[in-house]
């Protein structure tokens, strides 16, 4: 199954980036061809009955299996991005973290209106992240196809977040 390959690669580290944080670190995932394949193929089934038009990643962690999945889907790839990184035009949000808090970014043409964005993170934590880019979509007129992760952390209930967006939120394993 691909939530036990996933968390038999997947370490804690203890105290990353600040003490008190326990670290879910995914670099083991991306030493492996075969687990990533297995990864984007566990999430292009479980997205089958969605109609998506693209792939919203998030920097930096979301942009690492958001590529290859739009790629499969056959759909246009979107970065949102931490602040100043974007060269065109762009809308923002701020937002709070679990640890501290950001700003990410997106292109005003990223997509057209009625675009239905798939939002791709690595992993769903309190939620904020993936919120605030669902606020950026909506705010360019697209529409939530859903979230796609590969790791959630239940206890901060991150879900609770998001469905007011999409109820079509995907999460490969749960801690
Ligand atoms: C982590 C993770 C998600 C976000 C989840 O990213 O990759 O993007 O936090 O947290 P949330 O659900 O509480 O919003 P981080 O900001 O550490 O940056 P990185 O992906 O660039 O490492
Ligand atoms: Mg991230």
């Amino acid at each position: 199954m691909i939530s036990d390959s996933l968390k038999s690669v997947i370490r804690d580290i203890k105290d990353f980036p600040k003490p008190g944080i326990i670290f879910k670190d995914v670099t083991p995932i991306f030493k492996d061809p075969d687990l990533c394949s297995k990864v984007v193929d566990a999430f292009a089934d479980r997205l089958k009955h969605l109609q998506i038009d693209a792939v919203a990643g998030i920097e930096s962690r979301g942009f690492l299996f958001g590529l290859m999945l739009a790629n499969r889907l056959g759909v246009p790839f979107i970065p949102v991005r931490k602040p100043g990184k974007l060269p065109f035009s762009i809308v923002k949000k701020s937002y709070e973290l679990e640890y501290g808090s950001a700003t990410i970014e997106i292109h005003t043409d990223a997509f057209e209106p009625g675009c239905r964005v798939l939002i791709h993170d690595d992993l769903l934590a309190t939620g904020g992240t993936a919120a605030a880019t669902a606020e950026l979509v909506t705010e360019l007129k697209g529409v939530v196809a859903g979230f796609a992760f590969v790791i959630n952390l239940e206890f901060l209930n991150g879900r609770d977040r998001l469905g007011s967006f999409s109820s079509d939120i995907i999460t490969l394993t749960d801690y």
